[in-house]
């Protein structure tokens, strides 16, 4: 017996890996149900819908710069300093004195765009292709929140480098709040934490941008995900040929649409 064939028969390999290798269709699926990580995707989408040409990759692309701004963002952290006035310093310290310093930045704002870019062109996507419709409407709701959420992360990190252009930014954006009927006033004075510009508006938009808007961002995520799910996977561009989707082994569940 092979030294591998002897270690798939160890209980260490058994606690991990609970199926056989997938080369049957039944243990393909057992692949995706015992994993923790391939479980969030469904068992069978129909081959239309995963076409490129029709959702261009876009929700995944949006998730692929949350997660790189997670990262860079995490590593931006361990140099930033959140106080006035040395997070002007900490920036420039981390261009100039920092191994791989603007690389990290550089990485973290391009993200940023990016992700803004990708949930726009997502969300338009999904517009023109009428996957807005029932059964996906409050998924549709969930994304306008993510898309505010995308946009409020891009604009609070703005202030963070509290250079001329950060500063003049969050005036512009402060007195745009203050212009809303009723609770202008009030909206403006949270956002600033207090009448003017100062250090505690810098602490309270730190934490926004690194605390409560990327938590709000992941837990929407999390549920915009499972509802895709959950609504059948993703929309198809024609009615559902069943034909096209039959393997000569379906596995267990048959065409159930994915639930
Ligand atoms: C952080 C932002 C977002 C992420 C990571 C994300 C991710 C995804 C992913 C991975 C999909 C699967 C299909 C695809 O890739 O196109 C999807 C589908 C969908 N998304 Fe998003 N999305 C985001 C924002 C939005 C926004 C802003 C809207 C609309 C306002 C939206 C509405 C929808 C709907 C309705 C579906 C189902 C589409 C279908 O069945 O064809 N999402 N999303």
């Amino acid at each position: 017996m092979s030294l591998w064939a002897r270690f798939k028969n160890t209980t260490l390999y058994k606690s991990i890996y609970r199926n056989e290798y997938p080369d049957t269709p039944r243990n393909q699926v057992l692949v995706i149900l015992n994993s923790v990580v391939l479980h969030l995707h469904p068992v069978k989408v129909p081959r239309r819908a995963v076409r490129m040409s029709y959702t261009w990759g876009l929700g995944g692309l949006s998730l692929l710069m949350f997660l790189i701004l997670t990262v860079t963002g995490v590593w931006l952290m361990f140099y930033y300093v959140p106080a006035v006035p040395d997070a002007y310093e900490s920036m420039k310290l981390l261009e100039t004195n920092v191994i791989f310093g603007p690389f990290a930045r550089n990485l973290h704002r391009w993200a940023a765009h990016g992700m803004v870019i990708a949930v726009w062109l997502h969300m338009t996507r999904v517009f023109y292709t009428g996957s807005y419709k029932p059964p996906r409407e409050f998924n549709w709701v969930i994304g306008v929140v993510l898309f505010l959420v995308t946009v409020l992360l891009s604009f609070t990190g703005y202030l963070l480098p509290w250079d001329q252009l950060a500063y003049w930014a969050i005036q512009v954006g402060s007195n745009m709040a203050k212009v809303s009927p009723v609770i202008g006033t009030y909206v403006q004075r949270a956002l600033l934490g207090g009448f003017d510009i100062g250090p505690a508006t810098l602490v309270r938009w730190y934490t926004l941008h690194v605390i409560l808007l990327p938590l709000a961002c992941i837990v929407l995520m999390a549920m915009h995900f499972w509802r895709i799910r959950k609504d059948g996977g993703i929309s198809t561009p024609i009615p559902y040929d069943e034909d096209e989707d039959q393997d000569e082994n379906p596995p267990p569940g048959g065409d159930e649409p994915n639930k």
